[in-house]
């Protein structure tokens, strides 16, 4: 156990944490291209603000939280997801005074105790957007190109964009009528959860992964058929929006989203590569989410994109992804006069922003040479009491061997003239 990470969380390891930056690096060019600014929030909360505000009959909240007590009995919960945070950032701050829309996004760690399955982990990490203060579906149209966008950047191809709307309180309640009624005469063979959800929010019920639950759910009526004037224009000016734009999409009527503040439009990236959900990006408007947790009414829309499930999809389209910068000098020492001029000039490079490499070991210098080969040096030199004193050395380049004398105090330009 001591030595080993718990069950549902990995270590990044170097030869996979230059993949990470590369796509933290893209988000940040993305979202800045886009007009949205970094936010960061704490990865715990108290534990009500989940409930209000990812919702308790959802199973994030019943089943799936890592909840404790801290030493103040305040009850404490790890983020399950970021929007409940960012949220309460927007009302703390009082960011409703600020000119709207308000753009945010995220890079943050999440913890769900999930069972485990392919691109299903306990700590997870999530790229997510929110956007508060507009109404209208240009800001739905925004956030779905800024993610279609984000996936051209890094070279990606056909991940499929499904939509649905699923309505406000307004057709809900008419709808839900219609729900309960489709339920009702089948309740005994729902789960139990599915039971508790019946009176309090049946929609839910729709989204249960229980496999007698999923076999009466099938059947059930469709919000999308169900919606208001209101959000049946919504809806439409999201299609044309993205119609203009040429994003593809399907609509998919089943899409209700596993959390309880959804309302009007509702999506999901989704590819057949990330697991057997399949979902590397879900999102959608909350008009309802900021007053709930005791802001001013405030219409919003966001998503959260899972990075693993993202790299997960990169690797089996056979995206590239950039190498970080390699070792661009090794200077090889021969006795202790050389280490201590090689120990200023690797300093010296590094000033100039190229990266070097010196002998931190004493290694002999068939030793060094091969560390040298290891870290993949893109040029090597020697240096002995000799090369000191008559200010050169041979330059080698270790891709085609070949070899140029320079001077010593010479030799960054002589790396910058060759890149
Ligand atoms: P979500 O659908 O629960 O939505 O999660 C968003 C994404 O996070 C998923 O599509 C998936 O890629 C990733 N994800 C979720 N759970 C796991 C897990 N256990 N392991 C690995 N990846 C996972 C939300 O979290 C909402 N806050 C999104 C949102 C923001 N809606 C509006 N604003």
């Amino acid at each position: 156990m001591l030595t080993q990470t718990p069950k549902g969380t990995k270590d990044i390891l170097p030869i996979e944490s230059y993949k990470w930056q590369y796509i933290e690096s893209q988000i940040a060019k993305v979202c800045t291209n886009f007009g949205y600014k970094e936010i960061r929030t704490p990865v715990f909360e108290h534990t009500e603000l989940f409930q209000r505000g990812v919702g308790d009959t959802t199973d994030i909240v019943q089943k799936e939280m890592y909840t404790f007590l801290d030493k103040g009995n305040r009850s404490i919960s790890l983020r399950p997801e970021g929007t409940a945070g960012v949220v309460r950032s927007y009302i703390e701050n009082g960011m409703s005074s600020q000119p709207q829309p308000v753009k945010l996004y995220y890079n943050i760690s999440a913890y769900r105790y999930e069972k485990m399955a392919k691109g299903r982990y306990r700590e997870f990490h999530q790229f997510g957007v929110e956007a508060f203060g507009s109404k209208g579906p240009s800001i739905d149209v925004e956030i779905i190109s800024l993610i279609s966008l984000f996936f051209e950047s890094l070279g990606l191809k056909d991940v499929g964009l499904n939509i649905n709307s699923i309505g406000c309180p307004v057709c809900r309640k008419a709808y839900n009528e219609k729900l309960m009624n489709y339920f009702r005469p089948s309740l005994e063979k729902l789960c139990g959860l599915c039971n508790n959800r019946f009176e309090r929010n049946p929609l839910r019920i729709i989204d249960c992964k229980e496999e007698k639950c999923k076999s009466i759910t099938s059947g059930a009526p469709a919000i999308l058929d169900n919606l208001c004037g209101e959000c049946k224009e919504h809806f439409e000016g999201l299609k044309k929006g993205l119609d203009n734009l040429g994003i593809a999409y399907n609509i998919d009527k089943n899409i209700v989203r596993g959390l309880d503040y959804y309302t009007k439009t509702v999506f999901e990236f989704i590819s057949e590569n990330v697991g057997t959900q399949g979902t590397i990006c879900g999102g959608g408007r909350y008009d309802g989410l900021v007053e709930a947790c005791g802001g001013p009414s405030t219409p919003a829309i966001g998503f959260g994109l899972g990075i693993e499930r993202l790299l997960m999809e990169m690797e089996s389209q056979g995206v590239p992804i950039p190498l970080p910068q390699e070792v661009e000098i090794y200077i090889a020492t021969i006795g202790e006069i050389a280490d201590t001029y090689a120990g200023k000039l690797v300093y010296e490079l590094r000033k100039r922003q190229i990266p070097a490499e010196k002998d931190l070991l004493q290694k002999s210098l068939k030793a060094q040479m091969k560390y040298a080969d290891k870290l993949g040096a893109k040029y090597t030199i020697v240096l002995g009491d000799d090369e000191i004193k008559n200010n050169k050395a041979t330059l080698k380049s270790m891709k085609n061997g070949e070899q140029i004398e320079v001077a010593l105090d010479n030799i960054h330009e002589e790396i910058i003239n060759r890149r």
